[in-house]
């Protein structure tokens, strides 16, 4: 069904897919040996043009951890591209070498591309401020195991999700709204300054799938109406100046105090890195879920290569 399969955004796969991910991800998380040669031989190539701990991390320690081996590189300075190689020239002779390709790249649209032109699956980690699909998949993955409540669709279903940050940039956050509409009876609430609101690519998305949602940029006046808090981080890369990114990037910062008018279930998410948007008083509250989250990423990212380079198959879990 995955074999052979890109992901450049999160609607390429079926919400019956992305079920059939992490059902298999709660099977690794469940049994450690599960699955734990079936990529061996297999060479996953990692191309970071933009910097990256978790994502490329985890995907390197999915690929290792399924007796696979990776090859790449986490700075552009070191690959042919600063001769000038084109991006379309660098994805044809790595998928001579590897089976799968995983980039970051900070040009939009950039592993569209590079999907056209490769013969192997490409696995977009980031493309500018546009997409993140397996962020997303760790953040619904995370959501189904702490929030869901089981059967159709890991009954991810019926939450308020709220967004507070750099709605604007921050690629997660396009990624996961543009995934949790497909639930059922899911409303968001988007919280940032006028600056830095959501673009209208995902409202209007939202609009045309009559998914509710309310823009604030008060986090304290809808802090008691959020099932999920998705807490971003202003993205001072793709900031035109200084100034504003300096202005703006505290806006938010989830403290104990703001913890208090919370309710008693929520779940906080962050993709991670966090700069000063959520104080490290936070972490200790049973609330805060942003590490289980990211050991999460590394499960689904298991799930994914297993599946996309069909080894998941041989297993009998995905059926082609
Ligand atoms: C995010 C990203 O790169 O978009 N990080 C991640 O992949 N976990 C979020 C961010 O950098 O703020």
């Amino acid at each position: 069904m995955l074999e052979g399969r890109s992901l450049i955004e999160p609607l390429n796969f079926t919400m019956e897919e992305m079920d059939l991910l992490f059902s298999l991800a709660e099977k690794i998380e469940e049994d450690g040996t599960y699955l734990r040669e079936s990529c061996r031989g297999k060479l996953l190539a990692t191309l970071f043009f933009e910097p990256s701990t978790r994502t490329r991390l985890s995907f390197e320690a999915a690929m290792l951890r399924l007796g696979g081996s990776c090859l790449g590189f986490a700075e552009p300075g070191s690959s042919s591209t600063v001769k000038g190689e084109s991006l379309a020239d660098t994805i044809k002779t790595v998928s001579c070498y590897a089976d799968a390709i995983v980039m970051r790249n900070p040009k939009e649209g950039a592993a569209l591309l590079a999907s056209r032109v490769s013969p192997v699956p490409v696995i977009n980690a980031g493309d500018g401020g546009h997409h993140h699909p397996t962020q997303t998949l760790t953040d619904l993955l995370t959501i189904r195991r702490l929030r869901g409540t089981g059967g159709t669709a890991g009954g991810i279903g019926g939450l308020t999700v709220g967004f507070c940050g750099d709605l604007k940039f921050g690629r997660t956050v396009h990624s996961l709204a543009k995934a949790l509409a497909r639930y059922e009876r899911i409303s968001m609430v988007f919280v940032s300054p006028a600056e830095l609101k959501a673009p209208g690519y995902i409202t209007g998305h939202l609009e045309d799938r009559r998914v509710p949602f309310t823009e604030t940029e008060s986090l304290e006046k809808v802090m008691g109406d959020l099932d999920v808090l998705y807490m971003t981080r202003v993205q001072r890369e793709r900031f035109f100046n200084e100034e504003d990114y300096i202005r703006l990037k505290d806006t938010y910062v989830l403290n104990s105090e703001k913890m208090k008018n919370a309710k008693k279930d929520l779940v906080i998410l962050h993709p991670l890195p966090r700069v000063n948007e959520i104080a490290p008083e936070v972490d200790a509250d049973p609330r805060a879920a942003y590490f289980r989250q990211a050991k999460y990423g590394m499960y689904v990212r298991m799930a994914l290569l297993s599946s996309i380079l069909g080894t998941a198959e041989h297993k009998g879990e995905i059926p082609c």
